[in-house]
């Protein structure tokens, strides 16, 4: 619609003429566009931000989207670069996405990450009159604050651990003493998915507090705590398309967060995942859908604040039923990988329909089978990373397979290695156990110096049959 703009083209599936795709309410949020108007296939000029794995994955859904007329990305890396535009931004300088989004008029924004999210990007897009997906900074305290989340669940009676807030280091002592270990010591604020210790000891605890309050280890994130007890059993990730009080519920996933075998080693931003994950059975879905969406959503709308993205549960499904462990705003990562290609509804129709206050759940389609990602690590990840190694990737890929890029670089025409989690070899099957067999087939084509990736993704449910 807008040709000559640095945009790529998106792949059409048919080059049927252009057709009414969808009838929308977009005027509520994008003052520009009327109630009621008409979404055309090739209609959306998207801008994409973020520059990971998942943001990967969204780029690959807008390219497939028949409603995409162009997508460019902010600032994406190595892989995405071979794809479309990618333009260099600071994703916490808001003014300059903004301009940035005006300058490329884009009409629909994707936002990856949270950090953007917690600084207002959205609300400051839709001021511009573009749509967005991904909730205002009201909504995004939901993970920019873990206290502010423990009250919001206190007030709505949402299942989770006992806990309690602190700036204080005495008085976080004093309360150390009066709980059972293993305890749970969070920094209040956004910290790169570390800022968490589980203490097994009371020195452990002791410590983690110290480092928090005192010697400020994750900067001001630290400068009020949580501490929470302990919650036993398996964790489980729940991903939400949130319009408000509706909404899609994707199928529950699994991350791999330990960087060893055996969930053993230092924790990561997650080594590997995999969808449909069924420790999340059909009582426990509905308990979650009870206990915790409904009065999440409700909570969040009777409190004033209009949520447009990606809701993500982390729940511990215990022995007495499953609890929040935490909210994120924005898709995870590497779960978003699994999560994408397993939708038969197009994920643009239904991130716009989020965005736009469309959102009609019960139309949604899901594909059967499952689906696989193992993340591939670069040297000395997850303590300090070497970059620069020299990436080779298969020419051809099988059907069903993906490679996603996270840290990589492109120099003089080379791919090169450019952060902790480099590449995700991703699969989707009929079965769960084809899906990890042709994710592993295809992950042993790649190399690069010091790669390392776990080799039991996804087992614990394979032997769990
Ligand atoms: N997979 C964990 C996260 O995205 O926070």
């Amino acid at each position: 619609m807008r040709g000559g703009l640095p945009f790529a083209s998106g792949k059409q599936p048919s080059p049927a003429p252009v057709s009414v795709f969808k009838k929308v309410l977009l005027a509520d949020i994008a003052n520009s566009i009327p109630v009621g108007a008409m979404v055309f296939e090739k209609s959306l000029n998207i801008l994409l931000l973020g520059s990971g794995g998942r943001e990967h994955a969204l780029l690959q859904a807008c390219l497939a989207s028949p409603l995409t007329a162009a997508v460019a990305v902010a600032p994406g890396n190595g892989g995405m670069e071979t794809e479309a535009p990618c333009h260099p931004l600071n994703l916490e300088d808001i003014p300059a996405t903004v301009a940035l989004a005006q300058k490329l008029a884009a009409n629909f924004v994707i936002v990856g990450p949270e950090v953007p999210l917690a600084l207002g990007v959205a609300d400051a897009l839709r001021a511009a009159g573009i749509p967005v997906y991904g909730p205002g900074r009201d909504g995004a305290q939901l993970e920019a604050s873990k206290n502010h989340t423990k009250a919001f669940l206190a007030r709505h009676n949402i299942p989770t651990a006992c806990g309690a807030r602190f700036t204080d280091t005495a008085a976080a002592h004093a309360y150390l003493a009066t709980r059972p270990l293993p305890i749970v010591i969070k920094a209040d604020g956004l910290a790169a998915g570390k800022g968490v210790v589980i203490a097994k000891t009371a020195d452990e605890a002791r410590q983690a507090v110290g480092d928090m309050l005192d010697k400020r280890v994750f900067g001001a994130s630290g400068a009020e705590i949580l501490i929470e007890d302990f919650m036993d059993g398996e964790e489980a990730s729940i991903m939400l398309m949130v319009c408000g009080r509706r909404y899609v519920m994707l199928p529950p996933s699994q991350d791999h967060k330990r960087v060893g075998d055996g969930d053993t080693g230092p924790n990561t931003g997650g080594m590997g995942a995999y969808a449909p994950a069924d420790v999340v059975t059909p009582e426990v879905r509905q308990r979650v859908v009870e206990e915790i969406i409904e009065p999440t959503l409700n909570g969040l709308a009777d409190e004033g604040v209009d949520y447009r993205g990606t809701l993500y549960i982390g729940i511990m499904v215990t022995a007495e039923g499953p609890k929040v462990v935490e909210f994120n705003v924005r898709f995870g990562d590497p779960e978003c990988q699994v999560l994408l290609p397993l939708l038969e509804t197009d994920p643009v129709q239904l991130m716009l329909d989020c965005a736009t206050g469309a959102l009609e759940p019960a139309s949604v389609r899901l594909k059967t089978g499952a689906c696989v990602i193992i993340t591939l690590a670069a040297a000395g990840y997850p303590n300090t990373v070497r970059k620069g190694d020299t990436i080779t990737l298969p020419e051809t890929l099988p059907s069903g397979t993906q490679i996603l890029h996270s840290g990589t670089v492109r120099r003089a025409g080379q791919l090169l290695t450019n952060g902790g989690r480099v590449l995700g070899a991703v699969a989707r099957g009929a079965t769960l156990a084809e899906a990890v067999k042709a994710a592993y087939a295809l992950a042993d084509k790649i190399h690069f110096a010091g790669i390392h990736y776990r080799r039991d993704i996804a087992a614990r449910q394979l032997l769990r049959k």
